[in-house]
């Protein structure tokens, strides 16, 4: 998908991804495997998701995503006055701009030009968790390996990548999103870097066949939770 894609889908609305409500298994799955030593999280590719006020409420919130009506929407939608700078830290040429409030931090640019030293030094800790829902599964296959490889850089040893796909059938419906299987899943994560440890921990089958604020014609829609780490 072009940046140019995502742009448009923000000018018109068109949020057919964006859920209305906080996901599921985050108190499901990801509350009990906290820590009293986590202190940040990244989320690659968050749109204006409302997964982020869930997270800020246990940890730091890094966001990377393209669009900045997303950044913008995302904090003024819940009448949050928030802060806008460019990023001074990395000097004049910086890439990306911050939008922030509280503890939670919106690079707004690119993912693919953000450094995991960039995180860190902002909010002056290592990344504990990473995101992703709706993230690689909004990625053409041609670009998920690149997407891969630039989020396991992200992944120290401490860090824990909390991944959330879907799975259909690809003849049914063209993406975005695109299926993913926990195959796909395994050989993208290991040609990226063999130490990963890789373990689907749950799936739900959707029997509305709903995501976000769509209705999907699919046979079946399956949604997978991946709990990722480096050895
Ligand atoms: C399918 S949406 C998912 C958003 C969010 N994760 C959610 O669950 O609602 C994908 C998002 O990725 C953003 N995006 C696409 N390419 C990007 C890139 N190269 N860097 C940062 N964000 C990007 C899009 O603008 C869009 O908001």
């Amino acid at each position: 998908m072009k940046a140019s894609f995502w742009h448009k889908c923000w000018e018109k609305n068109s949020l057919g991804f964006h859920q209305e409500e906080v996901h599921t298994f985050l108190s499901q799955y990801l509350a009990p495997l906290l820590t009293s030593t986590d202190k940040h999280v990244f989320v690659p590719l968050c749109g204006k998701s409302l997964d982020m006020f869930w997270l800020a409420e246990h940890m730091a919130v890094s966001g990377s995503e393209l669009s900045d009506i997303a950044c913008r929407d995302f904090f003024t939608d819940a009448a949050i006055d928030y802060q806008s700078q460019s990023d001074q830290k990395l000097g004049a040429d910086s890439q990306f701009q911050q939008y922030s409030f509280g503890n939670i931090t919106l690079w707004q640019g690119d993912f693919f030009k953000l450094k995991a030293e960039q995180l860190s030094q902002a909010h002056k800790v290592p990344i504990d968790w990473i995101y992703d829902r709706a993230a690689l599964i909004a990625l053409p296959i041609e670009m998920q390996q690149e997407y891969i490889t630039h989020l396991t850089s992200f992944i120290e040893p401490s860090t824990t990548l909390f991944l959330i796909s879907v799975e259909f059938p690809s003849e049914e419906m063209s993406g975005p999103p695109f299926p993913i299987t926990e195959k796909d899943i395994r050989r993208l994560f290991l040609a990226a870097d063999k130490h990963c440890q890789i373990d689907c921990i749950a799936s739900r089958e959707l029997k509305d066949k709903r995501f976000g604020q769509r209705t999907f014609d699919v046979s079946h829609l399956v949604e997978r939770l991946y709990i990722i780490t480096k050895n």
